[in-house]
């Protein structure tokens, strides 16, 4: 399916036809890894908000449902009143799916709605979904969110056993994160809420709305992250909670590449923390995978784990073995002077590892998606251990150069795990760094896969393994 389309990812998340944004409602229901999207089905552009349904056995292979929820009013196309971001929750006293999100209404049509309430809807099979009659569960905004409130993500607390409840929101000079906390009996716990007041806001620097919170408990820490609405960088807090208030420890972007926004979290029933983000920004969605009738891709499932130094690391889940199409071929150690071609290909898994102590070159690069007219780079210099994505060469899309700061191994050793999906690239790092970019190439022949060893000097890979990969359907 798809595979006649060059720019759309076989390995990854996209929709059939029409927009997806955020992923939400992740969860592991009925042992299966359920998966939302913002969607609109009728143009591959923003509209009314839908949300997509998919599931898988695997955590990497998807199968498509139908539709879970659909906007309010459908008969004037200008109203964009639809279902926004939103999280998912096994209830526990039914063992129904239960869905909880943003009622998002256009006030230009309805002057007298409230634009932002959060609302719910319960599914016992897992693929009919009724509204609550008591919508809206949360029907105003603390007076601190005046500038939105909205993608409520519900998490159990441990340290109060109870269920919490964040809100994205923003006071008009920085961006914060609303908590709430459940107080019905356990039958519909997770339907009344009260109000504790601001978990966290920041100093106006990262913008002043703050859109797609998730908070969560992970090794001895809690992690917030959430989007910062207009620079839509996504961001993460470490620190720790005791109930009500959290103090962050350190602050860090969750990617550090351009297309990475909305990041959901939820845990698996294997205990994982793992995480979806959606492969683009609100400023690079106008890019050309919209002529095909459709826009938007979501990540690979990713794992989370606290990084050596104390941030937020990830990686990807090990089941994405299950996706190789055929044997990884490894190219045995390798020791690169000049330029390397490891192979044509547009829809690889490519792993590499470098001996940082025993090569001496200033920097080495390795471009994807490369012909002799473009090509997307990756460069790495030794001395500032620095990591950059340069897309300026890379065909269509957005160019530009984004780089981050890798730490030190303890080992020497510098991995790189690359997953190149036709136009989407997700670069992890040993040390738990992610990069993520979409890339459009102009030219059909822009599949060669080079490593080139800068200064004449040599770049020495304990090995590099490039394994095709096959199809997420
Ligand atoms: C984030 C976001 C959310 C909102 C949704 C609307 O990308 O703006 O805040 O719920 O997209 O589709």
């Amino acid at each position: 399916r798809y595979a006649v389309d060059p720019t759309r990812p076989q390995y990854h998340y996209t929709p059939y036809q029409g927009w997806i944004n955020d992923p939400a409602g992740l969860i592991q229901w009925g042992g299966k890894y359920q998966l939302f999207n913002q969607y609109n089905p009728v143009a591959p552009l923003w509209g009314p908000m839908y949300w997509s349904h998919a599931e898988s056995t695997d955590a990497v292979h998807w199968r498509d449902l139908p539709v879970a929820l659909t906007p309010p009013y459908v008969n004037n196309t200008q109203d964009t009143s639809g279902r926004y971001t939103g999280s998912a929750v096994k209830n526990q006293d039914t063992g129904a799916l239960q869905l909880i999100f943003t009622d998002a209404t256009n006030v230009a049509y309805h002057p007298h709605a409230v634009p932002e309430v959060v609302s719910s809807a319960v599914s016992s099979d897992g693929i009919h979904f009724d509204l609550y009659s008591g919508n809206p569960i949360v029907a105003e905004a603390p007076p601190s969110a005046s500038a939105g409130f909205r993608d409520p993500k519900v998490f159990w607390d441990p340290t109060a056993n109870n269920w919490k409840m964040v809100v994205g929101s923003g006071d008009g000079h920085t961006g914060n994160v609303q908590l709430y906390k459940s107080t019905g009996p356990s039958s519909s716990e997770l339907l009344s809420w009260e109000y504790v007041g601001v978990l966290h806001q920041g100093d106006g620097s990262r913008g002043i709305m703050w859109e797609c919170p998730n908070f969560f408990p992970i090794d001895d820490k809690w992690v917030l992250f959430y989007g910062q609405d207009k620079g839509f960088k996504g961001w993460y807090e470490v620190g720790s909670f005791n109930g009500t208030t959290f103090v962050s420890e350190k602050l860090g972007l969750f990617d550090s590449g351009p297309d990475s926004y909305a990041t959901q979290w939820f845990v698996d029933d294997a205990g994982r923390n793992l995480a979806v983000t959606w492969i683009n920004n609100w400023n690079t969605t106008k890019w050309p995978s919209r002529v095909n009738g459709w826009a938007g891709t979501q990540s690979i499932m990713r794992e989370l784990f606290i990084r050596e130094d104390g941030g937020l690391g990830q990686k990807p889940v090990e089941e994405v073995s299950l996706l190789a199409s055929g044997p990884a071929k490894s190219l045995g150690q390798t020791d690169v002077f000049g330029t390397y071609e490891v192979g044509f290909t547009d829809t690889a898994r490519l792993q590499a590892t470098v001996d940082l102590a025993a090569s001496d070159a200033p920097a080495f690069t390795i471009e994807l998606f490369a012909s002799g007219a473009e090509s997307t780079s990756l460069v790495y210099n030794f001395a500032n251990r620095s990591l950059t994505i340069d897309t300026t060469q890379a065909g269509y899309g957005q160019a530009g150069t984004w780089t981050a700061t890798i730490a030190k191994p303890a080992d020497n050793r510098l991995s790189l795990d690359i997953l190149i999906d036709r136009s989407s690239i997700e670069v992890f790092v040993g040390d738990g760094t992610a990069m993520t970019v979409r890339v459009f190439p102009r030219y059909q022949e822009s599949k060669n896969i080079r490593i080139t060893s800068d200064g004449g000097k040599k770049t020495v890979f304990d090995d590099i393994v490039l394994t095709p990969m096959g199809s997420a359907w």
